[in-house]
């Protein structure tokens, strides 16, 4: 990243739009400066999504609306990060947050991932002007720097994160176009292990350099799998991963049992049902209760009445097409 940016305008205001993600190969881990052990390939979803506006000026200080209303607990976060960036030049300015998410803050949704996806795109319109490629790269580093698993958010469809910024997947075969996301809400409550608690489990970790090993070949077979077409292997790569996330966290010291006995039975109910169906309904799981359902477009009518049968809470969503920016005012120096 560039630290001799600097943004010509002198007072303004952006609005992005960015969607939540969900990982597919999970990022668990950290090395260096919020960097991840293993690389991790996520799909951008649809409905989930985070609208942040950043208004600046001439000054200091930060004010933090969220939804709304005036939040100082997200302020000082925020005020944290600011100051942490390489953008010396930053500081010159006031600033006014205003954010707000579509998905309630307690459904099992990484609501860190869309927001920070959406301040890293409003400081990359304020710091560079064209939105060419490296605009991306540049708002995918600076959503890393807030939370990592944010990098992969500034990209539609699916995104790869292995460095200082995540990349979009190129070669999606039509298969996974349109794919499904339905949220299986089993447990509602706040987190038990903050995803920075988390990470720092993996330091000692007895299967450390074999969680590394292992995340590198599901990375490039799952790669291949998208690439080709194949579900069936898709599914198996995805479904290892999210077991093979929450095996690593109740075999870390403090161990964390983050799966309910609801989502144990939702598991055994998704596996018969694609036993008896020949269907591609696969699962995966965040670090929560929560199950998320991946299946093909063409095929929802069928499993739609499946997930009827669960009687749980459910929150459709979908692979989208990444962020959209909404508005942008600015006005440059000497104007
Ligand atoms: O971005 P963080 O620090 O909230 O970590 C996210 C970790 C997982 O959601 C479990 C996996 C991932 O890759 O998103």
């Amino acid at each position: 990243m560039s630290m001799n940016s600097v943004s010509k305008y002198s007072f303004g205001k952006v609005t992005w739009k960015c969607p939540s993600n969900i990982a597919l190969i999970k990022y668990w881990g950290k090395r260096g400066h919020q960097l991840p052990l293993n690389p991790s390939l996520s799909i951008t979803l649809k409905n989930a999504y985070t609208v942040t506006e950043l208004a600046w000026e001439k000054g200091e200080g930060l004010d933090f609306y969220f939804d709304g209303a005036l939040n100082e607990a997200f302020k000082e976060k925020i005020k944290k990060y600011l100051d942490s960036l390489p953008y010396s030049f930053l500081k010159e300015y006031k600033f006014k947050i205003s954010s707000k998410n579509t998905f309630p803050h307690s459904a099992g949704i990484a609501s860190s991932a869309s927001s920070m996806g959406a301040l890293g795109l409003c400081l990359a319109s304020l710091i560079k002007n064209e939105m060419d490629e490296d605009f991306y790269k540049l708002a995918s580093n600076l959503a890393r720097l807030g939370s990592g698993s944010a990098c992969r958010s500034v990209y539609g469809n699916m995104a790869s994160w292995s460095d200082e910024f995540a990349i979009p997947i190129k070669n999606i075969h039509e298969n996974f176009k349109g794919m499904k996301n339905s949220i299986l809400i089993v447990d509602r409550g706040v987190k038990e292990v903050s995803s920075r608690a988390g990470h720092a489990l993996m330091e000692n970790h007895p299967y450390r350099e074999r969680r590394i090993q292992r995340a590198n070949e599901n990375y490039k077979n799952l790669n291949e799998a998208i690439a080709s077409g194949d579900f069936e292997t898709f599914g198996a790569i995805v479904e290892q991963e999210a077991l093979e996330l929450h095996a690593l966290m109740m075999t870390s010291s403090p161990s964390f049992i983050l799966m309910k006995p609801k989502t144990l039975s939702l598991i055994e109910n998704i596996k018969t049902f694609r036993q008896e169906s020949g269907l591609n309904l696969y699962f995966t799981l965040d670090a929560g209760p929560n199950i998320h359902l991946l299946y093909p477009d063409s095929q929802k009518d069928k499993i739609s009445s499946f997930i009827k049968e669960q009687e749980v809470e459910v929150l459709e969503d979908e692979m989208g097409c990444g962020p959209e920016l909404i508005s942008f005012e600015g006005e440059t120096y000497g104007n």
